[in-house]
């Protein structure tokens, strides 16, 4: 695949990065127009009445994994737009329990539907189905990797409330690890310069990639007050607008007093609550411990009184059912969005009204990242065990692809994977190799990976560990290091 700059394509929404923020905000106001064209009078939040602009379209719902929001949300709106469904909901009865594999079916079902949208629990599976699709392709949910048009609904609910989501405070509490809207959710918050307070179940914590990214990609900075028990981490605006925040993870405690005040005058008053359910089918150990209960009492506390609570749905026992009734309860206002915050997507992925999203190859800040792209058998593999790229029937179609970042964090160079998004992790003692095909020699560390340049980058193969690269015969050479440091290398101050 082409790293060069490529001519317009079919855009897809597989992360919510790949959409811009005035792209979100344009996907709001149609959403908005929506509900105010076809709205149910004395129910702002709900669609009522169809309009006709997609009778010629056709959406493809391709689901590998349950869903009941995201897939009837998704078929409603195309229904009031006066579009029509194609459904595959079960696996069973698909041609998957034949042994076909998803980009197989992704290319097929591109001829029969003009979008569609996909769930599969595999991380990165709507990324590579997009590679293999010509209409465009929505994640309706990988794995525990992404689900940005919960987001989109998430975030419409805040705005809806809230009007501007800058500076607003939004507490989420749950099974951070495993929920795929949380991850698309802080990213999305952070780029909205919104303050984030995370409340993980015992062992739930943000995956160290998210929190990298949080702080890295998207500048905030990450500080604990020792005082507050509920608060596990919260990530706010730094004092200048490209501080990082250079605390590393086990030093959490060690926040500074300044942030520490600024922390504690953002905790007095908590704008929202996201609450989410353990996700019992990502995990091996069934028991959760500790798992946060959100109820009226919880809410009690003085900074809750004006908290509206949201929740992706469905909730299993971490949401009270007595707290429906409160005023401060919005979840089922936040699904029944899910319509027209959907039918402003397909609406404007389709160009059907005057809105329309620009087709451009890559989405937000990606198409600047340097890719490395070598078949499935050759090098490094993506470490995350449940990446498409990791599936025995799938990864046939797939590639050892990984974004190459400078982290400015670590000070080194790291590879991120295409799919799944996840860093993946060197160790000290057995750094990564790049060899250089044309030469049969290799290097330690990535360091100098990023004055290759796109254009050479296929000669170059990265392999997880020295012993890789010799059983293919290469042979070690030292290499002039072009400034910064790779993880493997101690810096002299050290
Ligand atoms: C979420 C999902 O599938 O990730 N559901 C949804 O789409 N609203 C949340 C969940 O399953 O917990």
């Amino acid at each position: 695949m082409s790293q060069k700059p490529e001519t317009p394509k079919t855009r897809h929404v597989v992360s919510i990065n790949d959409l811009t923020n005035t792209e979100i905000m344009s996907i709001f106001g149609e959403a908005e127009a929506y509900l105010k064209e076809l709205g149910e009078h004395g129910a702002a939040y709900r669609i009522a009445r169809s309009a006709n602009v997609a009778s010629s379209c056709i959406l493809a719902t391709l689901f590998y994994e349950p869903s009941t929001r995201t897939r009837l949300s998704f078929e409603s709106a195309m229904a009031r737009l006066g579009g029509s469904n194609i459904t595959s909901a079960d696996p069973r009865t698909s041609s998957a329990a034949k042994g076909e594999t998803l980009a197989d079916s992704v290319r097929v079902i591109s001829n029969y539907a003009d979008l569609m949208v996909i769930r599969h629990p595999r991380d990165g599976a709507a990324r590579l189905a997009a590679e293999y699709s010509s209409i465009p392709v929505i994640n309706g949910g990988d794995g525990s990797h992404e689900h940005p048009t919960q987001t989109l609904c998430d975030l419409f609910t805040l705005k809806q409330k809230n009007k501007k989501l800058k500076d607003l405070t939004i507490a989420i509490s749950g099974d951070l690890k495993g929920s795929r809207t949380i991850h698309s959710f802080v990213y999305a918050l952070a780029r909205f310069e919104a303050n984030i307070a995370l409340m993980p179940a015992e062992g739930m914590e943000l995956p160290a990639h998210v929190d990298a990214r949080l702080r890295e990609e998207f500048n905030r900075q990450r500080g604990q007050l020792d005082d507050d028990a509920s608060i596990d981490a919260w990530y706010i605006a730094p004092d200048e607008p490209h501080q990082l925040s250079l605390i590393p993870k086990p030093d959490l405690r060690d926040t500074d007093l300044r942030t520490r005040e600024k922390i504690e005058k953002i905790a007095q008053l908590i704008h929202f609550m996201y609450v989410t359910r353990f996700q019992k089918e990502r995990w091996d150990e069934q028991k959760k411990h500790n798992y946060p209960k959100i109820d009226a009492k919880f809410l009690e506390a003085p900074r809750y009184s004006k908290t509206s609570v949201l929740h992706p749905l469905p909730r299993v026992d971490e949401l009270d059912l007595s707290f429906d009734t409160d005023r401060r309860a919005v979840y089922f206002q936040q699904a029944a969005y899910g319509v027209p915050v959907r039918m402003a997507l397909i609406s404007m992925l389709l160009g059907l009204r005057k809105q329309s999203l620009q087709k451009f190859p890559g989405g937000f800040e990606r198409s600047e990242n340097l890719i490395y792209d070598q078949p499935i058998n050759l090098g490094i593999r993506c470490q995350n065990r449940n990446c498409i790229t990791d599936d025995e029937h799938e990864k046939q179609q797939a590639r050892n692809k990984f974004y190459v970042l400078s982290s400015k964090l670590t000070d080194s160079v790291k590879l991120r994977c295409v799919y799944c998004e996840t860093d993946m992790v060197e160790q000290e003692s057995q750094p990564f190799i790049v060899a250089q095909k044309s030469k049969g020699s290799y290097s330690r560390g990535l360091t100098h990976l990023l004055s290759i340049g796109p254009e050479k980058m296929k000669d170059f193969v990265i392999f997880g560990g020295e012993a890789d690269a010799k059983r293919l015969g290469l042979h070690c050479k030292e290499v002039p290091q072009y400034g910064g440091r790779s993880r493997g290398q101690k810096s002299s101050s050290h």
